[in-house]
Order: C-alpha cells, then structure tokens, then sequence
C-alpha cells in the first residue's frame, strides 16, 4: 500500500495560515543581514536554533520581529516569499493564502509599497515555477492602536486589486478582537474578506467578539473555542473554517503533546477545520511536515485526510469554479489510492 507520507505529499491541499515573515530560516537571515549589512544579535545559525525554545506566543514574537529586521529591499521580499513557495510546493500545495505583517516594516521605516511590490512579485513568480496559486491577507499588529491599524489599510488602498484580505494578529491576550471594530468595518467595505487569530491563548469570548463585532470569513486557530459549547455548536452551524496550526500550537505550548492535539476532536464535532503552519521556520515544519505529524500523532484515516484537504479548498478565497477544480483534485488522488487506510 501507497505510505502514509506518499499519500499526503500527492494529496491536493491548500495552505490559509502563513505568515510570510515566519518562513524566515535562520541561514536567509544571515544571508539578508549580510547583504544589507544589518547587525544580528546572534552569532552563528547554531545560536539562532538555541533561541527557539519558547513557552508562550509572546516568547515567540520578540524574535520573530527582531528576525524581520534584516528585510529591507522589494528583493529580500521576492526572495523571502519564493523560499516558502519552493518548500510548499515539494509538499503538493496548489494554493496559498498568505498573511503578511505591513507595520512590522512600516514601523522601522520602510515604504508599504517595497513590501507589497516585493511578495507579489515572489508570488507571482512561484505560479509561474511550480503553478501554486496565491492570495494575500494584510494582519493588523493588535497590540498596536487601532488608529495605526486604519493608517496601514490606507497605505494599502493602492493594493487594493491585489489583497485579498485583513487578518489580526500579534500578542492576543488583553488586545480583543471588539478593539478593532472600525478597521474590520472599513476593510468589509472595501470588499476584503476578512479574518482573525483568536482562540489560540485568547479565550472562547474573543472568538465570539471576531464572530459577532468583526463579522469575519474565518478564524484562525480557534483552539479554545472548544471550551465552549455553546460556540462550538455555533461554529459548526455556521461551516467556520479554523486554520488550525498543530506544530505551532506544540511549539507555543498550546498544546503539551501532539497525541492530545484537538484536531480529531474537532473533525467529529463538525468543526471545518484546516491544517496550516503557521510560522514554519520557527515552529519545526513547513505544510508537509503538519500533515504527517498530526496523521500519525492522531491517527487520522484516510478519510479525515481527504476532509480536511477538502477542507483547505472550501474554506479558501478562491471562486466557487476554482474550489470545485480542487476538490475534485482531491477526489482524483483518494481515488488512486488502495482503501483500506493507512
Ligand atoms: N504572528 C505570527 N505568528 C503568530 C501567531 N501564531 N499568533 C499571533 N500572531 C502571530
Ligand atoms: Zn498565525
């Protein structure tokens, strides 16, 4: 029979939770740093590695901002954005909705246009290379003001043909979706679609606040919406798609074991759950490596395989033709495949 890690690699799926600063490797930062001749406070890659012990978000987020540091020109972002395609597509992705982070450049000087400019060219290029199609969200920080946060959406105006979405992140914990009703109004309508991080630390309430005040299109990780019932039975009534990310929430200790992560659970309590990873370089694993580890880890058949990879395109941006084309895909792949699981 065809092996697990064969199936999943020829299995059509799509990634909806990546950040792109997050597939920063630590040889690219030393690459970027030298040719832009930026000072790291880390001497060697080895040294980088070593700093990637954290116990919480917040751990994670002081040295995923001092990484970004070393990306200063439109190349660095076409490169940066060109790495991540390269590895997500030896892992059989045909779609990716990508989260970028504007005022983690703005903020330190940067012009929005270089940022943009830079990772559509890289995504335009990866189409043409390996035919993995892409759309871009643009994360508001929320532990910045919502003010900045509606500053950022103007600078994007320009781009506006060229973005798919807004998404929220950052530290999650005391920065309440609800704190940014204004921006998430604005953007609707501008006819973005619209997400949110919530449920990962953050409790059941502010997947209720990005439900009901920013009225988004999905949540991303969504994890402590199992705490609740009531929301749960909300969620799934609704089809909301989670952008699950399991080696992240392991890696952020969302999660103590992979053997106790809450994918399987949400599967059978008709949660539209999706595998996704997050911020790979840091975390351990790029999609493929997700895939694998929550398949074993949680013994999932071959039949929560195909859902959730159906999952990956039916919670997508992409238009109702395209999501048909994909999940047939998926369709094509189980049927070539011997049926006695894995
Ligand atoms: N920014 C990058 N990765 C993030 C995560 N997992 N949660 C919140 N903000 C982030
Ligand atoms: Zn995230």
């Amino acid at each position: 029979m065809e092996t697990l890690d064969a199936f999943i690699s020829g299995l059509p799926k799509a990634e909806l939770h990546l950040h792109i600063e997050g597939s920063l490797e630590p040889e690219q930062m030393f690459a970027f740093a030298r040719r832009n001749k930026v000072a790291l406070p880390f001497r060697s890659v080895e040294d980088v590695r070593a700093a990637y012990a954290f116990s919480r978000l917040q751990d994670f987020l002081d040295i995923y901002y001092q990484g970004a540091s070393v990306l200063l020109t439109e190349e660095d972002f076409a490169d940066l954005a060109l790495a991540y395609f390269e590895r997500v597509a030896a892992d059989g992705a045909s779609h990716v909705e990508l989260f970028f982070d504007p005022q983690t450049h703005t903020g330190r000087g940067l012009p929005f246009q270089v940022v943009a400019d830079g990772l559509l060219a890289g995504m335009a290029e990866a189409e043409r290379r390996w035919g993995v199609t892409s759309k871009l969200i643009l994360c508001f920080l929320r532990h910045l003001p919502e003010d900045e946060a509606l500053a950022t959406l103007a600078e994007a105006e320009p781009f506006l043909d060229r973005i798919a979405g807004v998404g929220l992140d950052s530290s999650e914990v005391g920065f309440p979706p609800a704190g940014f009703q204004r921006a998430y109004k604005a953007a609707r309508e501008w006819g973005l679609k619209l997400v949110a991080h919530a449920g990962e630390e953050g409790p059941p309430e502010y997947v209720w606040e990005a439900l009901d005040v920013l009225g988004v299109d999905r949540i991303d990780h969504g994890n402590r919406a199992l705490e609740d019932p009531a929301l749960v039975s909300r969620l799934a009534r609704d089809g909301m798609t989670l952008t699950v990310c399991p080696l992240s929430n392991l890696k952020l200790c969302v999660v103590d074991d992979l053997t106790r992560h809450p994918l399987k659970r949400m599967l059978d309590l008709g949660l539209k759950a999706t595998i996704n990873s997050d911020d790979p370089a840091y975390f351990g694993g790029y999609l493929g490596a997700n895939w694998l580890a929550v398949a074993e880890k949680l013994a999932l058949s071959r039949e929560d395989l195909v859902t959730l990879a159906k999952n990956s395109f039916t919670g997508s941006f992409l238009s109702p033709d395209e999501i048909v084309r994909h999940t047939a895909a998926v369709d094509a792949h189980a049927a070539t495949t011997r049926e006695d699981g894995p």
